[in-house]
């Protein structure tokens, strides 16, 4: 592909991935450009790597959306295009028995912010999503939204440990306090569930006796800028394929999986 991809990118924090996105598609390593970087946190000190790019930059203040919710649900306006049985049905990051209000009340304010970052997004389309320290699910609305075409995602994100371990919001802490003697980051596609998508790339450390949790997420995240700048430019050159597959578990029960495999 002779093009260059056009690449937005979701942050929540510092943004030490974006930058290396930014200086990957800046060197020719990946051959994209960042089209917007946007946040659910006005404050994300990343915002202001894409301002220094002069990449345009928004933010969604999720927080006040929640907050809002909270104190005056009365006042909420759900976006029209937003059917709850639909994100119910889909959604794999709570199971089944989990209490309905929790859910309801989870995809509701997700769906409201989701639609005002669709709407900032909408004016710079993009070949590409990443997710660079971007701390919220993406619930079922908003995924449908930018995947639109199931057999080719285009939403990805990079996680801190070998998944399927440790998915969440602390994946080198949990790694660590489990004492595991070996840690690591996934670059994933996004499905409906939580750090649950398809897996591109992973790379692994040693963690020795003397490690600490400072020194293990120091390893981790230089291998993360390596490794989503790697499965970015494989997604450029347009290399990524995903195929279901269908495997038959130990206890004799099958199960269908979307596998990435790399031409
Ligand atoms: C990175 O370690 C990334 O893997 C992690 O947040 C950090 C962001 O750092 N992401 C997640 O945990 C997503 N669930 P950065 O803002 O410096 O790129």
């Amino acid at each position: 592909m002779d093009r260059k991809i056009r690449i937005g990118a979701l942050i929540s924090g510092g943004g030490t991935n974006l930058q290396a996105i930014i200086d990957s598609c800046e060197s020719g390593n990946i051959a994209g450009q960042m089209v917007f970087v946007g946040s659910d946190n006005p404050d994300a000190r990343g915002l202001e790597r894409a301002q220094k790019h002069s990449i345009v930059s928004f933010a969604v203040d999720y927080r006040k959306i929640i907050r809002g919710f909270k104190d005056e649900p009365e006042k909420i306006s759900v976006p029209d295009d937003f059917n709850l049985e639909e994100a119910i049905r889909k959604q794999s990051f709570f199971p089944r028995d989990e209490n309905p209000f929790r859910v309801k009340n989870f995809l509701l304010t997700r769906a409201i912010a989701e639609a005002e970052l669709i709407n900032k997004m909408k004016p710079y389309s993009c070949d590409l999503l990443v997710l660079a320290g971007f701390m919220r699910n993406l619930t079922p609305y908003f995924i449908d939204r930018i995947n639109t075409d199931p057999k080719n995602p285009c939403i990805m994100n990079i996680h801190p440990a070998l998944l399927p371990s440790f998915p969440g919001v602390d994946g080198y802490g949990d790694t660590f306090r489990y004492g595991c003697k070996v840690g690591g980051c996934t670059a994933h596609f996004i499905d409906y569930g939580e750090d649950s998508g398809p897996i591109i790339g992973q790379r692994a450390f040693a963690i020795q006796s003397d490690d600490t949790l400072d020194s293990i997420k120091k390893k981790g995240l230089q291998m993360e800028w390596e490794l989503y700048s790697e499965c970015i430019q494989l997604f450029a050159q347009g290399r990524l394929k995903t195929n279901k597959m269908t495997f038959t578990l130990a206890n004799g029960k099958p199960v269908s999986r979307t596998v990435v495999t790399i031409s």
